[in-house]
């Protein structure tokens, strides 16, 4: 198994990887990372932020930010393949070092995958392998967890199936809502997400097999 920070996207101290964000919505995870750069807890910089939808509020909060928002059209691109070249030449012309999933809806392709094997990154609204997929909170109330929280990991050809770099634990209180509920993991994923891609950054992250071991910062 590689290691990531050792790969293309290892830097020396003091230079900022170039972060590509991949979102479809909102963008709260991108505003996270964005809000993390500027307090200096994250050496990093978005470059580009591509989305599957014009009307993403994430590529607004890109260009707020002064980083290049580009929508990619799927309708224009016949098949998922050829969406996903096109997000991939946007992702070269912008020299990314490492993609970052924020909410992005769309299943990525095994040959999108192998362009940026181990430097991909995701975060995800419960503590896998639990409630993998769509509607996560959803999926951890109806099943009447009492533990549920969020999970950043690298991205393989699964569905959330990545090894796991950090993950934070919430409760699921008995009058939880889907919103309420949302919230709380929310704040978490804000909190690791970051964290988790300035591990990244430091070289410190190490795969061995299904396990993210964390090297000790020097
Ligand atoms: C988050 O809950 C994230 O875990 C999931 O999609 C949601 C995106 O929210 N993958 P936002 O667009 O980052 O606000």
């Amino acid at each position: 198994m590689g290691e990531p920070g050792r790969e293309r996207g290892q830097k020396t101290r003091g230079e900022h990887l170039r972060v590509g964000v991949l979102a479809s919505g909102r963008g709260s995870n991108l505003q996270a990372i964005l809000d993390a750069i500027d307090a200096g807890r994250l050496a990093a910089r978005v470059v580009v932020v591509v989305s599957d939808r014009a009307d993403a509020q994430a590529l607004d909060r890109a260009r707020r930010h002064g980083a290049k928002a580009v929508f990619v059209d799927p309708r224009q691109h016949p098949d998922r393949e050829a969406f996903d070249r096109a997000m991939l030449a946007v992702l070269d012309e912008h020299k990314v070092e490492l993609v970052c999933l924020a909410g992005f809806m769309r299943l990525l392709t095994p040959g999108f995958i192998a362009a940026y094997r181990h430097r991909i990154l995701n975060i995800h609204p419960a503590l896998l392998p639990s409630f993998p997929g769509l509607h996560a909170q959803r999926q951890a109330l109806a099943y009447g967890a009492k533990i549920s929280g969020a999970t950043a990991h690298f991205v393989d050809e699964g569905v959330d199936t990545g090894p796991i770099i950090l993950q934070a634990a919430v409760p699921v209180l008995d009058d939880d809502t889907e919103e309420t509920l949302s919230a709380r993991i929310l704040a978490e994923e804000h909190k690791i997400y970051p964290r988790a891609i300035q591990l990244f950054v430091e070289g410190r992250l190490e795969i061995q097999g299904r396990r993210v071991i964390i090297r000790e910062g020097s």
